[in-house]
């Protein structure tokens, strides 16, 4: 491979770009990035401040004046705008990126049809409708487009049902929109976080204490034992979009530090000694003890599974302080 090959993330040089979700988190992350490696920005978000605030940002990392184009993407005069300005001031579209997206706690007992819609129409119905407004422009370039979706997408959590549903979807809207612009030489592939060090979960209700021990906790829900930055989710999408991936489309790539591949496993022993109260003894738990923890399932009866680091430990209620 010759030198240059090794570094083919740099044809995103003059590319025209235009990323969603860029006042905030890891749509801010990737303008900046972009900016580094040379590309032409136009940015949406809502957040004006926020938004000037990166672009300013940008073009001290070298870039030129990127375009600010902001609007909620939920207001369909707004996605129209977003492309018609892109358009006319770039003169064409290179690379789509989709960050823009929020999250919102709510089970099927819990979660209204407010929710359902709010979280469907942010993080499906925008991006399904800026997408096919920005087609016809990518046709022109060949180029490619990279949408964030998550774990959630790919793996399932309780407590976040319309979020995991719409992430399912940009999933599939991935894998079948690559398919539909292969033969014109368009690319489309998806990110899939975990959990990423940004303002989303605490704009979905976590106070800060709790968002610390979110963050505390993904020592044991992610195989690398931590968190991921911005940075590393916007190095994944430079590489989905550039050159360095010409022969990936329909891909749904995990950024995950190994989370999407975790599997529960069964723990027979009681992890925690000062969680048990009844004088038992640490040690194996008996089979008989294991069947009807297993019987019961994560949540019901008398037992139930709870996650811990590298597998599931079993935890029974009635002997727990
Ligand atoms: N952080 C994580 O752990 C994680 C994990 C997996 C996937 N993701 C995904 O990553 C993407 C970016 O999230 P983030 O973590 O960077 O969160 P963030 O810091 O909260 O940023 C979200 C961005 O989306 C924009 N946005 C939200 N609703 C919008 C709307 N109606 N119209 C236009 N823009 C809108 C926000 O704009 P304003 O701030 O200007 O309102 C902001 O720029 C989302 O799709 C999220 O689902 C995040």
């Amino acid at each position: 491979m010759s030198s240059a090959d090794s570094y083919k993330v740099s044809s995103l040089k003059d590319k025209v770009t235009l990323i969603t979700g860029a006042s905030s988190g890891i749509g801010a992350g990737t303008a900046l990035l972009f900016a580094k490696l040379g590309a032409q920005l136009a940015l949406n978000g809502r957040d004006l401040d926020n938004l000037t605030k990166i672009a300013k940002e940008c073009e001290e990392c070298g870039s030129s004046k990127p375009l600010l184009v902001p609007g909620d993407l939920t207001n369909e005069d707004t996605v129209r705008k977003t492309v018609e300005q892109t358009i006319s001031h770039f003169g064409r579209l290179d690379v789509l990126i989709n960050s823009a997206g929020i999250l919102a706690m709510g089970t099927i007992e819990t979660a209204d049809l407010a929710q359902y819609d709010k979280v469907m129409n942010v993080n499906v119905r925008s991006v399904f409708h800026l997408t096919q407004l920005c087609v016809p422009h990518l046709i022109k370039t060949k180029g490619s487009i990279v949408n964030v979706s998550s774990v959630n997408g790919q793996r399932s959590f309780p407590g976040v049902l319309p979020y995991c549903m719409s992430k399912s979807a940009i999933d599939q809207f991935t894998r079948c929109v690559a398919l539909e612009l292969a033969c014109k030489q368009v690319r489309v592939n998806s990110v899939c976080p975990g959990v990423i060090v940004t303002e989303v979960h605490k704009r979905a209700g976590l106070d800060e204490e709790q968002y610390k021990q979110f963050l505390e906790k993904c020592k044991v829900t992610h195989a690398l034992g931590r968190p991921g930055e911005v940075d590393e989710v916007a190095h994944s999408i430079a590489f989905l979009a550039s050159d360095a991936a010409t022969f990936i489309t329909g891909v749904n790539l995990p950024v995950d530090g190994g989370r999407h591949a975790m599997c529960p496993r069964i723990s027979l022993s009681y992890p925690n000694q000062t969680q048990t109260t009844s004088g038992e003894p640490a040690g194996p738990i008996s089979d008989q003890k294991l069947r009807a923890a297993l019987a019961a399932g994560p949540s019901g009866g008398s037992a139930r599974l709870e996650e811990a680091p590298m597998c599931h430990r079993l935890h029974f209620p009635q002997r727990e302080a």
